[in-house]
């Protein structure tokens, strides 16, 4: 893909992190963008970022839409049509994701499922309601956001990551299996699957949110999850006090975001210079390439104590 302008693409999660990052760089190169969210007051702050392009011209559309509803998507879909007077999009990036779900043994399998029908049923559903109007383009092209966790399932020999790691593997298999599968029956319809390592975002603080609802009015419950957690990683958590669990878990949002080797905009450069350059495969930050290459060379070490710590745990 030469070019950005003139193009339409669909962003999920674009009201935050990468999707933001996303939204921004495609509307400066000249890209019309529908992004969706389940936060309308995040999707507002991202079109307001791209105020520049929309007085040039770019139209921004945002659209409410739960990436794990079907009929959702299908609403999104039908109004990408009419607001973008199209009957196809160039450009489709699965991003949406939260955190979550870690262990498939203690946690709730509400929490379990909705992290796995966000983060793989997402990227499913969104390529099952948006693959008719990628079709229906001269050259379309999928981005599925897969991650680390789609190659190496934990954050640490001792920090599980269950639902999260099994929906970023299948995300990564089907987009493997769909880049054949395309190159033989639509081969003007292209993928990447992308793998970023630790980057800079709100995803640590916006999951905490979703589960345990503000740092402030966590309930007895919630705090004994937080601590029974913290726990279970080896810290000496049972005895914190109430505040010091709210103010450590607000500063570990926080230094996930802030202490991060590579920030969100960086994240969306690099995708967006692989998707140009025809790479399927996108690595993004040094902390993935070097995983990526450790899993390889040694998989049976790879979950064993001391093989790598990768950011902190969410
Ligand atoms: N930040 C990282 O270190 C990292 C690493 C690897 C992969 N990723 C992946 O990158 C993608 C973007 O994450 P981010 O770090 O920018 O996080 P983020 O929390 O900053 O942004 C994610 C966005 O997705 C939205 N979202 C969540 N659930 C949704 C749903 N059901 N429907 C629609 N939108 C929904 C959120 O509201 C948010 O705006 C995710 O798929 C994530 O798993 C992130």
């Amino acid at each position: 893909m030469e070019s950005f302008a003139g193009q339409i693409a669909v962003v999920t999660g674009g009201g935050s992190g990468i999707g933001r990052a996303l939204v921004q760089q495609l509307a400066a190169a000249g890209c019309h963008v529908a992004l969706c969210d389940i936060s309308e007051p995040d999707m507002a702050g991202t079109v307001e970022l791209c105020q520049a392009a929309i007085d040039r011209g770019v139209r921004i559309t945002a659209h409410r839409c739960d990436v794990a509803s079907e009929s959702d998507l299908n609403n999104f879909r039908e109004q990408v049509a009419q607001q973008h007077g199209a009957a196809h999009i160039n450009l489709l990036f699965n991003n949406a994701g939260v955190s979550g779900g870690q262990s498939f043994l203690r946690d709730n399998r509400e929490q379990w499922d909705r992290v796995f029908n966000i983060c793989w049923g997402g990227v499913y559903l969104g390529c099952r309601v948006f693959m008719p109007m990628l079709l229906a383009s001269e050259r379309g092209h999928i981005i599925n956001i897969s991650s680390i966790n789609g190659f190496w399932a934990c954050m640490g020999a001792n920090v599980e990551h269950t639902a999260y790691s099994a929906a970023k593997f299948a995300v990564k298999g089907f987009s493997e299996a769909l880049l054949v599968d395309l190159r033989k029956h639509a081969p003007h319809v292209t993928i990447s699957v992308v793998m970023p390592g630790h980057i800079g975002t709100d995803i640590a603080i916006n999951s905490h949110k979703l589960w345990l609802g503000d740092a402030d009015t966590m309930n007895a419950q919630q705090l004994d999850s937080v601590r029974e957690r913290w726990s279970s990683f080896g810290a000496d958590a049972a005895q914190l006090p109430d505040d010091t669990v709210r103010e450590l878990l607000r500063k570990g949002g926080e230094d996930f975001r802030d202490n991060a080797p590579t920030s969100a905009e960086r994240a969306a450069q690099i995708i967006l210079a692989g998707v140009q350059q025809g790479q399927w495969r996108i690595l993004v930050g040094n902390d993935a390439q070097a995983l990526d290459q450790a899993v390889r060379e040694h998989p049976e070490r790879a979950y064993d104590a001391g093989f790598m710590q990768i950011g902190p745990a969410v």
